[in-house]
């Protein structure tokens, strides 16, 4: 339950009032067309910090409480955000170093969001000060019922000297001598050895930008640092509140999210998928798989779908309005993947700046539209549906997709460098499923395989964390596991098993992987397989291997 002792649907918006504060009448007409359209919670404050301390140490949250408070009196939940996303300008002319400082070496000033460096000590402070203020004002008001930390955490990566020093402590920290790290990243090649940890930058094109090894502990070092960033918001906001948290993902954009899930109570995710622009039953396909993905990270909740368009997205190349009844559609298919949400960014669309043409459920126009009255309708809908909000539901198939895995890849430098397939391989399998409304979850190689029946392992290149012998103990038990091209190659610092592929499972798989062709984009090859069960020929494309059966 989101909120104790209530089934409740969540259908709600980013609502950002602190665009509108000196329009009081379009204050009171958002109250009245969220209640028309059967909107039942909002997010607030997420990018409010200009308003919230509008110059250093100055809190002004009393418009907050005003609004927070009116939209109880009217039935209206809030999510409250702390503004961490977004900085203000007094503060990043002051302190530069809260900017981030990129892949080149260049330290940005204020502006845009999602960009501040993770390791200021001075960022950290004014963020948790904000939020442990927000946190006693607001922590006991029966109106807020959840907490958006932040938004959109991604792995925006700071290269300043502090993100570079504390790397290194992390490396040192892991690996404990320079010597095991330079076994570790196999650094005898191309007079890489390391003979102190001084040595160490992050992968950049003025330096060592493509050592696989490398670039994958910093990408684990930066979602260490964005963990570490989260838990610290988390406690903030906690000093005087019980309230859940949540923070909202981005499905399959970026990042590790597995590692997030228990800095949280709440998964929640921001969908927008590109209607219309294409072959929609393969969006609603990829949609899924990427519902099966945020729910299968917490199991014993429901997610949250926090954010998604009414109508159209601004930044994808052409904005395509939704059909009719796509929007009821495509909600659907959230609830119906374990969502107990359908949210919106935004609620009323922005004059200016940024964005200002995201579909929003109030448009410019400001009345009841056609988009409108397809929110109106949705919610009237999750109104009559919410027995089922707290619902979960038991997949026995799981598809193991792994952020570590994807990423390793990419940088594997052959055998295709040229789109390497790993997303669509797991898109097209999981659609095979989903098509004959198979339900799935998606789980990465930390997870725990108990109570499924099928395990199906797109590409497991990289094998980490034991799964070969997981692999092993699951098919000793009954368990079906399916695997591909490309699996067991090498271990979680990109170095090669030695001894043949699929590593550690030749003789579970009954094969011996020994070479591996790539074919270009449209050149085909042929699979004929001579066994008893199965005849014909079949396709194969991009990656084809030569594999032998054991005896
Ligand atoms: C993201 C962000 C929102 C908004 C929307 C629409 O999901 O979280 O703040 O920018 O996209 O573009
Ligand atoms: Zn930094």
């Amino acid at each position: 339950m989101i909120i104790e002792g209530k089934n409740i649907l969540l259908h709600g918006a980013d609502y950002n009032p602190d665009q509108w504060l000196d329009c009081p009448d379009i204050l009171a007409k958002d109250i009245e067309l969220m209640k028309k359209s059967h909107i039942n919670c909002v997010s607030v404050g997420i990018f409010a910090w200009s308003r919230l301390e509008p110059s250093e140490g100055v809190y002004d949250f009393d418009w907050l409480e005003n609004i927070i408070n009116e939209l109880y009196k009217n039935g209206i939940y809030s999510l409250l955000a702390t503004p961490s996303a977004a900085k203000p300008f007094w503060m990043t002319e002051k302190y530069p170093e809260v900017c981030f400082t990129d892949i080149n070496g260049d330290q940005h000033h204020g502006g845009v969001r999602a960009n501040f460096c993770m390791s200021s000590p001075v960022y950290r402070e004014f963020v948790r000060k904000m939020d442990e203020a927000l946190s006693e004002r607001f922590g006991k008001n029966p109106a807020v019922i959840m907490w958006h930390i932040g938004n959109e955490f991604t792995s925006t990566k700071c290269y300043c000297d502090k993100c570079q020093h504390n790397f290194r402590e992390w490396l040192k920290a892991k690996y404990g001598d320079i010597e095991t790290l330079n076994k570790a990243w196999w650094t005898d090649f191309w007079a890489h050895r390391y003979t102190n940890f001084d040595e160490i930058h992050p992968p950049m094109p003025t330096g060592e930008p493509d050592m696989a090894s490398l670039n994958l502990d910093w990408m684990r070092f930066t979602e260490d640092n964005t963990l570490d960033f989260i838990k610290m918001e988390v406690a903030a906001v906690r000093k005087y509140s019980s309230v859940p948290t949540t923070t909202n993902l981005m499905g399959f954009f970026e990042y590790n999210y597995t590692k997030l899930a228990d800095a949280v109570d709440y998964i929640s995710w921001d969908s927008y998928p590109f209607w219309h622009s294409g072959d929609d039953i393969k969006t609603a396909a990829e949609t899924a798989c990427t519902h099966d993905y945020m729910r299968a990270i917490t199991k014993d909740k429901p997610f949250l779908l926090m954010e998604s368009t009414p109508s159209s997205v601004n930044w994808s190349p052409v904005s395509k309005l939704k059909a009719p009844h796509v929007h009821y559609t495509a909600s659907m298919q959230a609830i119906a993947h374990g969502s107990d949400s359908v949210q919106y960014f935004q609620w009323r669309k922005s004059r200016g700046s940024n964005e200002k043409f995201h579909g929003a459920v109030v448009d410019h126009f400001g009345g009841e539209n056609r988009v409108f009255n397809d929110v109106r309708e949705l919610g009237e809908k999750l109104e009559q549906y919410s027995e089922i909000a707290g619902s979960l539901f038991k997949s026995n198939i799981a598809f193991l997709f792994d952020h570590e895995n994807r990423t390793a890849i990419k940088l594997s430098q052959g055998p295709r460098n040229c789109n390497d397939g790993y997303m669509e391989l797991l898109f097209n399998f999981h659609a095979a499923l989903w098509e004959k409304g198979v339900n799935t979850d998606i789980i990465n190689m930390t997870q725990p395989f108990d109570g499924y029946k099928v395990i199906i392992a797109p590409m497991i290149y990289m094998m980490r964390g034991g799964v070969d012998e997981k692999i092993r103990e699951f098919v000793k038990n009954g368990g079906i596991c399916i695997m591909t091209v490309q699996s067991g190659w090498v271990d979680e610092n990109d170095l090669s098993y030695l001894g043949g592929w699929p590593h550690g499972l030749m003789d579970v798989f009954g094969i011996w992987d020994e070479e591996t062709d790539a074919l270009w984009d449209n050149e085909f090859n042929s699979i004929v397989p001579n066994a008893d069960f199965l005849s014909g020929e079949y396709q194969a494309e991009r990656l084809c291997a030569l594999i032998h059966a054991n005896e």
